[in-house]
């Protein structure tokens, strides 16, 4: 293993609180980038050398060296940052799905996200602006708000807003600068989305994908009866076993999302990385609320 990143999940497993829990005693960390040293006589699609991403979740990343089997691994094409391998498999891939699987949209529409800042929240941002979709991102207030506005808008956020200002009557004005989304995601939970909820189109969806404030989701009758919402949810390790018959899915996608790397419209997010005998302080500032900077593990 070269590099692997510290997400919420990872967090969640050691805590056993995940839907997935591992055997123990067990390796934590479940995506990151490896370089094949060796490969066993039947093995045909990768050779020493080859730059590889866990094809599935709950291989164990967080360690120096590994013997994994082939159908697990997914190759890298040359010219893939190491920091955009270790941290493409999981929120990208989310990222790319729920854009692509719950509404059509077509270029100009719009969707609306709570955690922009986060790991999946930076990836909607360029994979939306590179399909010509608006994006509406909210954050948490923070003491350096426009130092992480105008970040999210050099990914290509169209609006970058408060939780406290979109609960404002003044965030209608928004709406006549952007269609109202069709499409909501959703990583936080609590008053978050019942925001969110507020402001989705009529028969519009809002994706469940992340509960990063431990709050359930609380939904307003007038949003079931008079708008008709629908609340769906998603997680990419079922969407890899629904689909692992059909490998050629999972590396379409990666596939789509590294050719994003290679014309520069899709990028690592922002991240620390951290020597993997310091991951005491990486694990401690995973956790810390605002630091807004993905925790990268360098064996
Ligand atoms: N369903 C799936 O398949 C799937 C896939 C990938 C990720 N996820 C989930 O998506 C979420 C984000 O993952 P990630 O790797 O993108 O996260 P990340 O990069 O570590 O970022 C964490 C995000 O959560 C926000 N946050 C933390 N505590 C919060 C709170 N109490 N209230 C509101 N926001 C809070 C942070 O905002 P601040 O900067 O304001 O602290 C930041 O935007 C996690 O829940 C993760 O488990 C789900």
């Amino acid at each position: 293993m070269i590099a692997a990143p510290i997400n919420p999940s990872d967090i969640n497993m050691i805590q056993g609180t995940y839907a997935v829990l591992a055997d123990l005693p067990a390796v934590g960390g479940n995506e990151g980038v490896g370089q094949v040293v060796g490969v066993g006589s039947h093995v045909t699609s990768l050779k020493p050398g080859d730059l590889v991403i866990p094809a599935d979740a709950g291989l164990g990343t967080w360690r120096t060296e590994a013997t994994f089997s082939e159908e697990n691994l997914l190759k890298m094409p040359p010219g893939i940052p190491l920091t955009c391998a270790a941290t493409l498999g999981v929120n990208p891939c989310t990222a790319y799905r729920m854009l692509s699987d719950f509404e059509t949209l077509k270029p100009g529409d719009s969707v609306i996200q709570n955690a922009a800042n986060s790991g999946v929240g930076q990836a909607v941002i360029q994979i939306a602006a590179a399909k010509g979709i608006k994006t509406i991102n909210v954050v948490r207030d923070r003491p350096d708000l426009q130092r992480l506005v105008e970040r999210l808008k050099s990914l290509g956020a169209d609006h970058v807003i408060t939780e406290e200002m979109l609960r404002k009557p003044e965030a209608k004005d928004l709406f006549k600068k952007v269609p109202k989304p069709m499409l909501a995601l959703n990583g936080v939970g609590g008053k978050s989305a019942t925001e969110l909820l507020r402001h989705l189109q009529h028969k519009g969806t809002m994706v469940t994908y992340g509960g990063m404030s431990k709050q359930p989701v609380t939904v307003p009758v007038s949003a079931l009866i008079f708008k008709n919402v629908k609340l769906r949810g998603f997680w990419m390790t079922q969407w890899k076993r629904d689909n692992v018959q059909n490998k050629d899915k999972l590396r379409g996608m990666v596939a789509d999302l590294c050719s994003l790397i290679h014309q520069g419209q899709l990028t690592a997010p922002t991240c620390q990385e951290v020597p993997l005998e310091d991951y005491q302080t990486a694990l401690k500032d995973s956790m810390k609320p605002y630091i807004s900077a993905k925790q990268i593990l360098l064996m």
